[in-house]
């Protein structure tokens, strides 16, 4: 790991604590060290690049120079399962940045955080959290990968970057987190005083295969039916096409085009 220059180090709002660094392996692994020595909560771990970032169900994250990576420490006085609702607030805190730094253009979100730029994914948000020895939450930690310059030319999986998509290159991983902090900021005051409705609802208004059929891979079976509704905890509520409903806590959603894109 090496210590940067910062040439361009973004003004986030005071109660945020940035640490900013060059070339780590994971800014998760960075946050949590910290997590794990008593940072404050609004510790903010960022990097240039991840040889090693994670995402999502065991997955690598594509982390050259140029894109977005950071892991946020938050600490709040909350259940577990409600402090999930996190992931929702950033989502969709992400996706009001984008709007802020970017020309009139598509944003949705794909369940449970993706956020994507004209149907593909542009940003993907991990969620870890830590218990205290009596059960209550000790941290959380909020990793944010967007990209911002590059994407993975892998061709399953359907991922795009704000440049490819129009956003003006000179807008910088910098300019974005500057945005996100902002909007983070709000969103959470709204979350803390409002609870999880305001954000649901936001995020429904822009969500990718509401109403529509979909495929939701799961680690022991796939399956078919229609994107019902998003619950008060998060999850996914899937219609099957029996008529049955599941509530779905964990998986992998495929938009229709998509799945039938992965030919399999
Ligand atoms: C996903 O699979 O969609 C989640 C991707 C999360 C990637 C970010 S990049 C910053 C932080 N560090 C990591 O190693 N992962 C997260």
């Amino acid at each position: 790991m090496t210590v940067p220059e910062q040439p361009e180090a973004p003004r986030l709002p005071p109660v945020y604590r940035l640490v900013a660094l060059d070339t780590v392996g994971s800014t998760m692994e960075e946050a949590r060290r910290l997590a794990e020595e008593g940072a404050e909560e609004g510790t903010l771990v960022w990097a240039q690049e991840q040889t090693g970032g994670r995402g999502r169900l065991g997955k690598g994250w594509h982390s050259p120079r140029g894109n977005l990576y950071f892991t946020l420490i938050l600490r709040p006085e909350a259940p577990i399962a409600e402090a999930a609702q996190l992931s929702f607030v950033a989502a969709v805190a992400m996706g009001e940045a984008i709007g802020t730094v970017s020309p009139p253009i598509e944003v949705t979100y794909k369940w449970p955080n993706d956020v994507l730029l004209q149907g593909s994914k542009v940003a993907g948000i991990l969620l870890e959290s830590r218990a205290a020895p009596d059960g209550t939450l000790d941290y959380l930690l909020l990793g944010c990968g967007v990209n911002v310059a590059h994407f993975p030319q892998d061709l399953n999986l359907t991922a795009t970057s704000m440049h490819y998509e129009g956003v003006p290159r000179d807008v910088s991983a910098a300019d974005l987190l500057e945005a996100f902090s902002r909007h983070f900021l709000s969103r959470v005051s709204r979350w803390v005083d409002d609870g999880f409705g305001p954000v649901r609802r936001a995020w429904l208004r822009h969500a990718a295969g509401l109403g529509e059929a979909i495929e939701v891979r799961l680690p022991r079976e796939t399956l078919t039916g229609r994107f019902k509704d998003l619950d008060s905890d998060g999850c996914l509520l899937l219609e099957l096409d029996g008529g049955e409903e599941r509530r779905i806590s964990s998986g992998e959603v495929y938009l229709t085009e998509q799945a039938n894109a992965a030919g399999d």
